[in-house]
């Protein structure tokens, strides 16, 4: 049988960074982000007893099996929760706005997961939804959910899921993506982290900021405190790179571009306007504001970036389930 699913990318408003169980996939800290409505994955899991191999086609190309051995190493995972012992044909489409730009194996591990196990026959609650996509990508543990999600750290395999701590979000929290550079990551996520944890001395100290933020972003939600919020996931987002700064050898995700960036959202806030940036592990900027800013933002920020080179994204929702071909 065949089966169709569709997760929405997630910005982590309070930052993964660093596995404590490389093979399960489980942080060292809780996490915090924002699915948004405007990137997405789509794909369709069709197990075959055909087929000799998975086959895997992202975006209309095939990708040959060397390229391919996280997703194998997946649906291993999904044949033996569920008994299905065939390989499955696996096609996936992101849909973003532009080429490139902000695909991310947090939308494609929560596809693949909510598609794969469907199709497999396993009937998964939310949540077993969640510590599965979980291995396949740590914040794909989060698309699985809308709006405002938390990752819960957990201690093992079991307790390590995420839930949504305010779905649908009722006030006018917004991001706007500013795509610097298109082009794939020097240095993954994955190697980044680990990096990190290995030769940071400041890592130590990274769980404790991590609660500290965690405790005030989640009362500044409470709050709809949109300056609060930004406050802390800028300040925490800048923690995290300065974990990549101080590893051995250093390395950065920032550009000239980000800094420039960085630079002008300092100064839009100087002039009374809400917004703040957090980045992840590549040069891109996302900023977060007051939905009633945006004319403002979008104006200052297009006559620097480009108005192309702008994606404006709303809070967006979990899993959804289509029809299935
Ligand atoms: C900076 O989820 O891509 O975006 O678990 O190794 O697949 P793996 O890493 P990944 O890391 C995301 C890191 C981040 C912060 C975040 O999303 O919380």
């Amino acid at each position: 049988m065949a089966s169709t699913a569709r997760a929405h990318t997630n910005i982590a408003l309070i930052k993964y960074w660093g596995k404590r169980d490389a093979d399960l996939i489980l942080p060292y800290t809780d996490s915090l982000s924002l699915t948004l409505d405007e990137f997405y994955t789509t794909t369709t899991v069709d197990f075959d007893s055909q087929l000799k191999h998975d086959h895997l086609m992202i975006d209309g190309q095939v990708i040959s099996p060397d390229k391919s051995a996280k997703v194998a190493h997946f649906m291993d995972l999904v044949r033996q929760m569920s008994g299905q012992k065939a390989f499955a044909q696996i096609k996936s489409v992101n849909h973003v706005p532009m080429s490139a730009g902000l695909a991310s194996s947090a939308s494609a591990f929560a596809a693949l997961a909510a598609a794969a196990s469907r199709a497999a026959g396993l009937n998964l609650t939310p949540t077993e939804l969640s510590r599965l996509a979980r291995r396949g990508s740590g914040s794909a543990t989060r698309s699985v959910f809308g709006g405002l999600v938390q990752w819960h750290r957990g201690i093992d395999d079991e307790s390590s899921y995420a839930e949504p701590i305010m779905e649908k979000v009722d006030f006018g929290l917004e991001m706007i993506a500013i795509m610097i550079n298109r082009q794939q990551k020097k240095v993954s996520s994955r190697g980044g982290m680990q990096a990190s944890v290995d030769t940071s001395p400041y890592f130590k100290i990274w769980p404790e900021v991590v609660e500290q933020d965690l405790k005030a972003i989640k009362i500044a939600i409470q709050e709809r405190n949109i300056s609060k919020i930004g406050e802390i996931a800028e300040a925490n987002a800048m923690r995290m790179h300065a974990l990549t700064l101080s590893a051995q050898p250093p390395f950065t995700y920032f550009e000239a571009s980000t800094i420039k960036a960085i630079n002008l959202i300092n100064q839009l806030r100087q002039t009374g306007l809400n917004c703040y940036y957090t980045m992840d592990a590549g040069p891109n900027v996302k900023v977060i504001y007051d939905q009633k800013d945006r004319p403002q933002i979008l104006a200052a920020l297009g006559q620097v970036f480009g108005q192309d080179n702008l994606v404006v994204a709303q809070p967006g929702p979990g899993i959804e389930y289509l029809e299935t071909i």
